[in-house]
């Protein structure tokens, strides 16, 4: 297994979408592709966009079976925990974990130690899993981390 960062200014000219998995492809073109839409026309500051946002692909057996990514903003000296998807042919195995632990180590190697977590679980039963996952693992990195976690079941704080 092998976890690659690469900004999102690089993304297209390292991996191709061929290289994912199906299942990782339509998750790929339905979270990260309209998010990144949206934040482009959001944010004023395209190279600062440029430059912050990375992204997390998991590298099995020469396929991507997983990806995530994450944004510093421009102010508040935090990081946002953006979508997180990993094949369901690969769950339970750690891999979600792991590919969030790097994120945070990240962060924290810049002087980052807080996290910001949106979660719209908009009735969709899969999702419910996504809050259960965020739970345990921002309980094992705090303190020193701090986590907020929103979603439509209210704000739940880690090391605040
Ligand atoms: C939630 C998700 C990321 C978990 O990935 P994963 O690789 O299976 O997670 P891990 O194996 O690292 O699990 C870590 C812990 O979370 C728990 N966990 C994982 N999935 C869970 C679920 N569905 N329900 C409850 N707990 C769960 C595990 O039991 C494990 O606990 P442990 O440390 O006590 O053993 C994955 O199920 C997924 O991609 N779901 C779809 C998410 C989605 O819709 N993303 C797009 C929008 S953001």
């Amino acid at each position: 297994m092998e976890i690659v960062q690469l900004l999102v200014s690089d993304i297209g000219k390292v991996y191709q979408k061929s290289e994912m998995t199906e299942p990782v492809r339509q998750a790929y073109e339905a979270y990260v592709e309209t998010h990144l839409k949206w934040l482009s026309e959001w944010c004023v500051n395209a190279d600062h966009l440029k430059n912050n946002i990375h992204h997390l692909y998991l590298l099995v057996d020469d396929k991507i079976i997983g990806f995530r990514y994450f944004y510093f903003p421009s102010k508040g000296n935090y990081c946002e925990l953006l979508a997180v998807f990993i094949d369901p042919n690969y769950r339970k195995r750690g891999f979600a974990s792991k590919v969030i632990e790097q994120s945070i180590d990240f962060s924290n190697k810049k002087g980052i130690s807080k996290f910001v977590v949106r979660i719209s679980i908009d009735n969709k039963p899969y999702k419910e899993g996504l809050l259960s996952f965020y739970d345990k693992l921002c309980g094992k990195r705090c303190p020193p981390n701090q986590f907020t976690i929103y979603s439509s079941k209210g704000k739940r704080e880690y090391g605040l």
